[in-house]
């Protein structure tokens, strides 16, 4: 989503705005732009596709304004083209936007009466001639964004820069998170932490309705789009000391995949005691004796998780559990019963937009809401009642790999935590599943040995036109997150589907052609997937059967490569079956040449609906 990073400074700020804009690169953009000041002139430069070309462009000026905003756009409103591409502007001011201007329409058509002509497709433009409608009128700065900004619906974070003001530097917040940096002599604002660590780690968030005035010394925050001011706490922030660096690897996305044996076992430690086999008690926790309804409402990767979190919430804590998209959830107005029921939200960013408002949702209906979420410092942890970290460090991958393995290492020791408190597991049990679940990292790390058969099986995929993953039990989402990473990397058309389904629509895609990925551990759904699997054979599917050793000896059908897990205990098997979806998906989009770490289209943090 649109990255935003705003600037004074005490040095030409060019440079500094292209470090931070590279530092916002993974949350997936297709277009980029500066603006800063030039012999106290505003002056903007923007191109198309990758940070690269607004380097290129910038290559042939040397700039030394110290004050400046910077973007990199993620299209909503206007093709991806230089013309749409942030900042706009007009002769007085320049801005920078991320998020979704409702009423763009209506503000569109009503500035056009008074004259002003729009050269862009966006729903930004309508802020640069709002803004300088107030300003020729004669209003002050202040007081034009005082007019502007309560005129403005929908969700936004802007940065705003003026001709001939060079110590100035509005922003405002109403959705899209922004965070502002206090440096020495220097301020900044950015869309998030990672995008000012290399600046300062002392921070403040803004908080929804704020703008603040920032000059190269203060920050005046004012609330509710109005002229009352407020203060916001200062922080420090944990994640300014992370640097983006892939290190020996060539993409961000594969040092997240190896990474996880270690994350995982980090994110497992904080809730379970290895050395006493008990799930550890959280402070200010829920009181899952009380709770009897589950509702979960998520996007993407983190509602996978919440899809085998559901198997392991109903049979270790006889929970009734309700799974949605939140962007479905979130216009159901679903009737929930405030005794009794627990809302999850799981979120890697803490930002996405639809989850946040079901997270919000519920709190208006007085229903007990918690986030599994691993962004600390985020809109959903700090609005939440109850914040479960998922603790898997900054992922920078656009595709979610270590977030989604460690959000099932969080979710399975809550469901284990549940179970406890309410009296359906024993203590025999309890101690046997954080036993298995501390031999995750082992497992993980057997899995990803397997790598080069799993990249010859990519090989046979690249000339797909479309792949097929089934499973069943916890293996079912597993299958949905297969193909979900595989579209969302290699952009081949790939289907997840429930291993019993397939005789009620996919059947009829099944040729010699099709590829089937099947996930199959040999565990208790095992023999209805190898039945599925023989329907696969008959009609003459390319099978791909990925199990473990007991598996591959019961397996009765050809297959055209079966790839052998260790046999794992069944609660984490989901986990460990998901390091082989994923580097399929990895391999098969580096041999079609696709980019793994931000593949087009997609974005990692998804501030609009
Ligand atoms: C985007 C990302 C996905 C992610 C989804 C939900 O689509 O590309 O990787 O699963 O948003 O994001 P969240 O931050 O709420 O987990």
């Amino acid at each position: 989503m649109c990255g935003i990073i705003g600037i004074l400074a005490k040095r030409p700020v060019v440079p500094l705005l292209m470090d931070a804009l590279k530092r916002l690169e993974y949350r997936g953009y297709d277009s980029a732009g500066i603006a800063t000041f030039e012999k106290g002139h505003l002056v903007r430069f923007r191109a198309e596709g990758k940070l690269v070309h607004l380097e290129e462009k910038l290559n042939n000026y040397s700039l030394d304004g110290k004050t400046g905003i910077g973007h990199t756009r993620w299209a909503t409103h206007g093709a991806p083209i230089e013309r749409n591409a942030h900042p706009h502007m007009s002769k007085q001011l320049a801005v920078v936007h991320n998020g979704i201007i409702e009423n763009f329409a209506e503000l569109r058509a009503e500035l056009k009466k008074k004259g002003y002509v729009f050269n862009t497709d966006t729903d930004t433009e309508v802020v640069v001639h709002l803004v300088t409608d107030a300003l020729v009128k004669g209003k002050t700065l202040i007081e034009a964004m005082q007019d502007s900004l309560p005129r403005l619906q929908g969700a936004f974070a802007l940065a705003l820069i003026f001709e001939g003001q060079e110590d100035l530097l509005i922003a405002a917040r109403q959705g899209p998170p922004l965070v502002i940096g206090y440096g020495k002599g220097e301020m900044y604002i950015g869309s998030d932490a990672i995008a000012l660590a290399p600046f300062t780690d002392r921070i403040s968030y803004l908080e929804d309705g704020d703008w603040a005035v920032l000059t190269h010394k203060s920050a005046t925050i004012y609330y509710s789009m109005g002229s009352k001011q407020v203060k916001r706490e200062q922080t420090k922030s944990s994640r300014s000391a992370f640097l983006v660096s892939k290190g020996d690897h060539r993409y961000f996305m594969y040092k997240e995949i190896l990474e996880q044996p270690e994350v995982v076992f980090h994110t497992l430690a904080h809730y379970l005691d290895f050395a006493s086999g008990k799930v550890r008690l959280q402070k200010d926790s829920i009181d899952w004796s009380s709770v009897s309804c589950l509702v979960f409402a998520c996007c993407g990767t983190a509602y996978y998780s919440t899809l085998v979190a559901k198997y392991w919430f109903e049979n270790l804590a006889g929970l009734s559990v309700s799974n949605d998209v939140a962007s479905e959830f979130r216009y159901r107005d679903p009737p929930l019963s405030v005794y009794q029921t627990l809302a999850l939200f799981v979120s890697q960013s803490g930002e996405t937009a639809d989850t946040l408002a079901c997270l919000r949702y519920c709190k208006r209906k007085g229903v007990q809401s918690g986030v599994v979420v691993n962004v600390s410092e985020s809109t959903m942890a700090r609005e939440a009642n109850i914040v479960f970290p998922i603790l898997a460090g900054p992922e920078i991958g656009v595709a979610s790999t270590k977030a989604f393995t460690s959000q099932l290492a969080a979710l399975a020791s809550l469901a284990l935590m549940a179970g406890k408190a309410r009296g359906t597991i024993s203590k025999k049990q309890e101690r046997s599943f954080v036993m298995a679940l501390a031999e995750t990292p082992r497992y993980i790390n057997q899995a990803l040995k397997l790598e080069p058969s799993i990249e010859a099986v990519s090989r046979e995929l690249i000339a797909a036109k479309s792949v097929l993953y089934l499973g069943r039990g916890t293996s079912y989402p597993i299958a949905l997150e297969g193909a979900l990473k595989l579209k969302e990397l290699s952009y081949l058309h790939a289907e997840g589907y429930a291993a019993g389904e397939l005789k009620h629509g996919p059947i009829a895609l099944i040729d010699e052609t099709m590829p089937v990925i099947v996930v199959a551990p040999y565990d208790r759904w095992f023999e209805k997937t190898v039945s599925n699997t023989q329907e696969v054979a008959a009609r003459g599917g390319r099978i791909i059967f990925i199990t473990d050793k007991k598996g591959a000896a019961a397996i009765s059908v050809k297959t055209l490569a079966t790839i052998v897990i260790s046999e794992v205990p069944e609660i984490i098997a989901p986990i460990v079956y998901t390091i082989c979806v994923q580097l399929i998906a990895y391999h098969t989009a580096v041999l079609l040449g696709t980019d793994v770490d931000q593949p087009r289209n997609l974005a990692k943090s998804v501030t609009v609906e």
